[in-house]
């Protein structure tokens, strides 16, 4: 793509807000932060701003945008229906870090839904997100603000390093809270089907319906050919550019497994303090909790990629609650190479 624009930084005061929006309503591209990661925002009504995003990403185009909205009264426009289960989740937990995907409107362009007739919605809680929303006039479509494959950004520095010269601007709205993106759910009858896992977990789900499923593309890999529920999930993912391993084992067997390893240039993701006696191997630590790992891992791929690491070992993190987040990210990173000890 050519770089024709020189990418400006701005804050989140009003005026800057204000040409932040100025810009939407250009149709052009605009970085914002969110609660979750940071996104690519545009028009979510303008098929010529969301063929942007998917340019200045280099995203496959039957990958779909999630449409941002920052009051409840917007999704009439989008979303073409909306069962009582969808209700009781939007007052439960929007804003915040919760996708609903439901029948769309033909207000929303194809481009924006991938092709798809539904379409995803979410209500960000990040006061920025939610001023730029408000000050465009209109909702906004917006993916996680990586090139396509690399790991989502969750520093405006992480966004102008992506994407320089490709957009006219990005918000600044310092690190993102969750360093996750969304949970993406579906509805099937009276059951919610979790496509994509977040800091909204299964358990966080239960409090509305008892019946919560987990679609199998969120542990295990998707065979490219197969229809899948999400797209996203079919797609290489969150890949620094150094070769990850997922090393499945206590914290003992992983400083076993490393002190054998004879290699240059590699690099370990680890929790905490007691993972980290005696590695010879230089370290980046996420934290014990798996919300610390969710903020952190994003930006530990990214370091591992700035120290010019060629093979990263991660420890492989608890699938339990926003566990299963970092795991379905990591284990997508580490193109689903695990190292069983
Ligand atoms: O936290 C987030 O969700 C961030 C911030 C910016 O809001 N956005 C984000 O967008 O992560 P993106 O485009 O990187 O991921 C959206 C995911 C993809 O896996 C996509 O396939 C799925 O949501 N998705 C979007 N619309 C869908 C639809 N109609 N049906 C099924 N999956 C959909
Ligand atoms: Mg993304």
């Amino acid at each position: 793509m050519e770089l024709k624009y020189k990418t400006e930084l701005l804050g989140t005061s009003d005026e800057d807000i204000e040409r932040a929006a100025e810009l939407i309503r250009q149709g052009e591209v605009v970085g914002m932060p969110t609660e979750t990661v940071y996104g690519l925002a545009a028009d979510a009504f303008d098929e010529k701003a969301a063929e942007k995003i998917f340019a200045a990403k280099g995203r496959p185009s039957d990958n779909p945008l999630i449409v941002h909205i920052s009051e409840l009264t917007m999704i009439s426009e989008i979303a073409a229906e909306l069962p009582q289960l969808a209700v009781t989740c939007a007052k439960r937990f929007w804003p915040g870090p919760l996708t609903m995907i439901l029948p769309k409107t033909p207000k929303i362009p194809s481009s924006v839904s991938g092709g798809l007739d539904t379409v995803g919605v979410r209500m960000p809680s990040h006061p920025a997100a939610r001023a730029l929303i408000n000050a465009s006039g209109v909702p906004l479509a917006a993916p996680s603000a990586n090139l396509s494959g690399s790991p989502s950004p969750t520093t405006a520095e992480h966004v102008m390093s992506d994407m320089n010269g490709r957009i006219p601007a990005i918000i600044d709205g310092g690190e993102c809270e969750a360093g996750v993106e969304s949970t993406v759910i579906c509805f099937e009858q009276d059951a919610i089907k979790i496509l994509r896992p977040g800091r909204i977990t299964a358990q966080m789900l239960m409090e509305v319906t008892p019946d919560i499923r987990i679609d199998k593309g969120v542990l295990n890999k998707v065979d490219s050919s197969e229809p899948v529920a999400s797209p996203g999930m079919k797609y290489k993912h969150y890949s620094p550019k150094a070769e990850v391993f997922l090393i499945d084992g206590t914290s003992e067997q992983f400083a076993k497994y490393i002190a054998e390893q004879d290699v240059k240039n590699a690099m370990c993701i680890v929790f905490d303090s007691s993972d980290m006696g005696g590695l010879k191997i230089p370290f980046i630590s996420i934290g014990s909790t798996a919300v610390e790992q969710a903020h952190k891992l994003f930006s530990a791929l990214r370091d591992a990629d700035k120290n010019g690491a060629k093979v990263v070992f991660a420890r492989c993190p608890k699938t339990d609650g926003v566990g299963l987040a970092v795991y379905n990210r990591l284990i997508r990173a580490a193109a689903f190479r695990v190292i069983k000890l």
